[in-house]
């Protein structure tokens, strides 16, 4: 994609999963690879914007021209998005954040003992929600990663975290979501709905970042 569409525009994406420290060696995580939104920071930079990443762990290498900023937890991930927020133009979560987090890290390796124990969780910060309450919200597209009733929950998403658009896979299809390298989407407006069929992350990607581009238009 050689036509600079997003140039003088800064896109502020997120990536990966996270990972929430139970102690110093232990951690709660999900099955996010990360290419997703590294597609998506790919295709966004290759249109001409300037591009931040803010990524959780992945093994992956980081697109030309894009600006990557590495973080641990949801926390870390929050406090990196809201330090670049401002003056961002389009705002894409595309990372698997971790619901909750662990409510008392413990400080040492916990010990094995008893044959029960629990461990309490407490909820992280919704990244998406906050970057979508802000009072000059960047045009902000959430993904939606459901194994049942996708549309419903996409919808509600798209409605309760004020979003302006979200990006909707079903995981429990197997050639598409985590760790492939294709995917397909139904992405939801308030008003519309859009279909990215079955194909590379990379292409998927292009067509989001075009349609993202087009609906930004249309609403100003
Ligand atoms: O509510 P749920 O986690 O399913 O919403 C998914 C969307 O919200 C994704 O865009 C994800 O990146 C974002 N999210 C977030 N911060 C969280 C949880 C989810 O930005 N703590």
């Amino acid at each position: 994609n050689t036509a600079q569409i997003l140039k003088g525009q800064h896109w502020l994406i997120t990536a990966g999963p996270t990972r929430e420290a139970i102690d110093p060696v232990r951690y709660i995580s999900n099955h996010s690879s990360g290419k997703m939104g590294f597609a998506i920071a790919k295709a966004a930079a290759d249109a001409g914007a300037t591009v931040t990443l803010v990524s959780g762990p992945v093994a992956l290498v980081t697109p030309s021209n894009v600006n990557r900023i590495n973080v641990i937890s949801a926390e870390n991930m929050h406090q990196q998005v809201m330090a670049h927020v401002k003056s961002t133009n389009v705002f894409i979560a595309c990372a698997a954040v971790a619901d909750y987090k662990i409510a008392e890290v413990a400080q040492q390796k916990i010990k094995k003992s008893n044959d029960n124990m629990q461990i309490n969780l407490v909820k992280n910060p919704d990244i998406v929600a906050d970057v979508a309450a802000l009072a000059d919200k960047p045009f902000t597209v959430g993904f939606a990663a459901e194994t049942q009733d996708v549309e419903h929950y996409a919808k509600d998403k798209l409605t309760r975290k004020n979003l302006d658009l979200i990006a909707a896979n079903n995981v429990a299809a197997s050639n598409q979501g985590f760790n492939s390298d294709t995917n397909a989407l139904t992405v939801f407006s308030h008003a519309k709905q859009f279909e990215l069929p079955l194909a590379s992350k990379q292409q998927i990607a292009q067509q989001l970042v075009a349609l993202i581009a087009q609906q930004r238009d249309e609403n100003q």
